[in-house]
Parts: structure tokens; C-alpha cells; sequence
């Protein structure tokens, strides 16, 4: 048994996605949840700064005694959890693009995937992508400005709209059956992509196969925390705790922190 925390970082707030998920599975969990929305978006940063972002949240976590970390952030997983695995002791559970069930999925045999830039110029995104999709059409599209308007709190602005309808018309014109959400401030778009979507086109993210995994490392590594009580969820932002409140709904307190 273990009540330290689960701990998730990412570079803002749409890693509140995947701590959705993760409690959803894990309900008895205590958890701490750091979004660096300061340095958001991480998408356009090197590889090298990525990584240095993703020690400083790291250290954070640690210094609060998480059993495990969740790196909620496609585009720091893909860049920065090699470094992060060798070089501490705790285990990592990252996410990347669902690129493996879209392409095994698909009829059309064409996906289209929106990630940012630094995830799908990462080494590791198209060592899974040459794997697994290299017999089918992969329309890859960069969703620029999409995590800035999420973290200035215009998730249901004219301004996204117009900006998905741009990064959807090559998949569409594509025939694309499958869209992968290669980013986790994504899945929070998923109301608005279902409007703009022809009813064929399926959505796939990771969120439900990181929290299923998170529970079996967690399981495996026998740190399951096995007191039913109410657990401590702490929410820590460098951003607007304001936007971040209104993504997470009134019950759960965003604190104000710099780090
Ligand atoms: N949520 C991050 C991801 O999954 C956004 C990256 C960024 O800050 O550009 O990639």
C-alpha cells in the first residue's frame, strides 16, 4: 500500500484530460497535478528546453513525494521521457499519439493525426508512425495556436472554430476515417470537432489507455493506495487558475503557484 501521490505534470491545462482518466480508474488515488502554463505551449520550444521543462516539473513532483509520474504532455513524452526514465529512480508513464488502433482501424486507409510540432518532429513519433502506419496515409497537421487559445480560456471561440476547420479541410479532402488527438489539450475540442466532422469520422485519444496503464504499473509496482477514503487532489498552476477551474467544474480548487 502507498497514499503518496500520483503525480502529473504538463505544459498547462489540457492535461486535466488525462487526470480525468486517471481518476476515473484510480478513484482512491491521491493526486497532484502541475500545469506550467507559463511556458506553454512546450510545442514550439527545442527538444533540449523541452526536456529542461520537464526536470523542473519533475524535481517539483518529487520534492512532494509522488510514487509515480504521469507525463501528460504528448509533445514532452516524446522528447523527454528517455531522459527523465535514466535519470530518476520513480516510474514514468507517458502518452503519445494513438497512431497504432487508428491504423489498424482504419478502412479508408487514410488517418489523420493534429499534434503539435514538437511531437511530430520527434524522433520517437515517427519511429511508431514508420511501425505501425507506414502502409497507409498519415495526414499530419500541426494545430498551431490551438493550446494558446485553450490556456487563454477561448475553447469555444469563432477563432478555434475557424482555426480546426483550416488544420481539418487536408484530412477531409484525404478521406480520412480516423482523426488521433495527438496532444492532450485535444480531447477538450471533441464537441466542436464532432460538429465540424462528417458522422464517419471516428476520434481517438489516449487518455483511457494512460490511466489503464498508469493502474497496471501502479498494481505491478504493489503502490496502489488501498485506503477507500477521499483522496487529496491538488491543482497547481503558474497560468490563469481561473481557466483552469473552468475546465476541471467548480468541486476541485486550482491554487496560484510560481515555479
Ligand atoms: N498538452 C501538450 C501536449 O500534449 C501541449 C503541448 C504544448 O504545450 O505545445 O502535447
Amino acid at each position: 500500500m502507498s497514499i503518496e501521490p500520483i503525480g502529473i505534470f504538463d505544459s498547462g491545462i489540457g492535461g486535466t484530460s488525462i487526470w480525468k482518466e486517471i481518476h476515473a480508474v484510480l478513484p482512491f488515488e491521491n493526486t497532484i497535478y502541475l500545469a506550467d502554463s507559463i511556458n506553454a505551449p512546450y510545442g514550439l520550444k527545442s527538444k533540449q528546453d523541452i526536456i529542461d521543462l520537464s526536470v523542473k516539473n519533475t524535481e517539483f513532483l518529487l520534492n512532494k513525494n509522488c510514487k509515480l509520474i504521469v507525463v501528460a504532455c504528448n509533445t514532452a513524452t516524446t522528447n523527454a521521457i528517455d531522459y527523465l526514465r535514466h535519470n530518476y529512480k520513480v516510474p514514468f508513464i507517458g502518452i503519445e499519439p494513438a497512431i497504432k488502433p487508428a491504423a489498424l482501424k482504419t478502412q479508408n486507409r487514410a488517418i489523420g493525426i493534429l499534434a503539435t510540432k514538437g511531437t511530430l518532429s520527434s524522433a520517437l513519433f515517427s519511429k511508431t508512425a514508420t511501425l505501425f502506419a507506414s502502409n497507409i496515409q498519415v495526414v499530419e497537421q500541426i494545430g498551431d495556436g490551438i493550446v494558446e487559445l485553450i490556456e487563454e480560456g477561448k475553447l469555444h471561440s469563432d477563432e478555434m472554430k475557424s482555426l480546426l476547420k483550416l488544420y481539418l479541410k487536408p484530412m477531409l479532402e484525404a478521406n480520412i476515417d480516423y482523426l488521433v488527438l495527438g496532444c492532450t489539450h485535444y480531447p477538450y475540442l471533441i464537441p466542436l470537432l464532432l460538429e465540424l466532422l462528417p458522422n464517419h469520422v471516428k476520434i481517438i485519444d489516449s487518455g483511457e489507455a494512460v490511466a489503464r496503464q498508469t493502474k497496471a504499473v501502479l498494481e505491478q509496482k504493489q503502490l496502489i493506495n488501498t485506503q477507500r477514503t477521499i483522496p487529496k487532489t491538488l491543482f497547481f498552476t503558474n497560468g490563469h487558475p481561473e481557466v483552469m477551474q473552468q475546465l476541471l467544474g467548480p468541486g476541485l480548487k486550482v491554487q496560484h503557484l510560481h515555479f
